[in-house]
């Protein structure tokens, strides 16, 4: 059982992710507009990852016998000035995200709700590898623009990242 106050900022987050798959459903839009499929592609995948994670959240409110709360999502921006500009906008995106992820596990915490605490650490972590994921990339891009040979330091980065331990 969890109070309502919980519910309620569940059910917030819930949404919240639901309204990151959106946001990520249109990137790809926009990439493809410009005939980066692949950015395209790693998007789209971002984009079903979100709504795995608004699924997280309506799962578990379920499991508490809680009421799941769906709310009309917000139509999310269609077009950026260039790749850099929606990727640096989704690094941004997930610094907000992760800001409102410990404002739960805080929320979680005072209530010394220990169920639902343990499930917010799940995102916890998760929050720490997508703003990992997305400043790589953008550092990336940034690289790429800036200095010349960035395309071959990246081919021969993944290539030396394509070995295997020691033996
Ligand atoms: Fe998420
Ligand atoms: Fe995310």
């Amino acid at each position: 059982m969890i109070k309502d106050n919980v519910r309620d900022a569940l059910n917030a987050q819930m949404n919240r992710e639901f309204f990151s798959s959106f946001l990520y459903l249109s990137m790809p839009a926009y990439f493809e507009s410009v005939n980066l499929r692949g950015f395209a592609r790693w998007m789209q995948v971002q984009a079903q990852e979100e709504h795995g994670h608004g699924m997280k959240f309506y799962g578990y409110l379920v499991e508490q016998g809680a009421r799941v709360a769906l709310e009309a999502i917000e139509a999310p921006q269609t077009e950026w000035t260039n790749p850099l500009a929606a990727f640096e906008h989704a690094l941004g995106h997930e610094q907000k995200v992760t800001a409102r992820i410990h404002d739960l596990m805080e929320l979680a915490m005072s209530e010394m709700d220990h169920a639902t605490s343990g499930f917010l650490q799940w995102f916890v972590s998760e929050q720490v590898e997508e703003e990992a994921v997305a400043s790589e990339i953008v550092f990336k891009m940034k690289l790429a623009s800036a200095e010349k040979g960035a395309v071959l330091l990246y081919l021969l980065d993944h290539e030396l990242g394509k070995r295997g331990k020691s033996a």
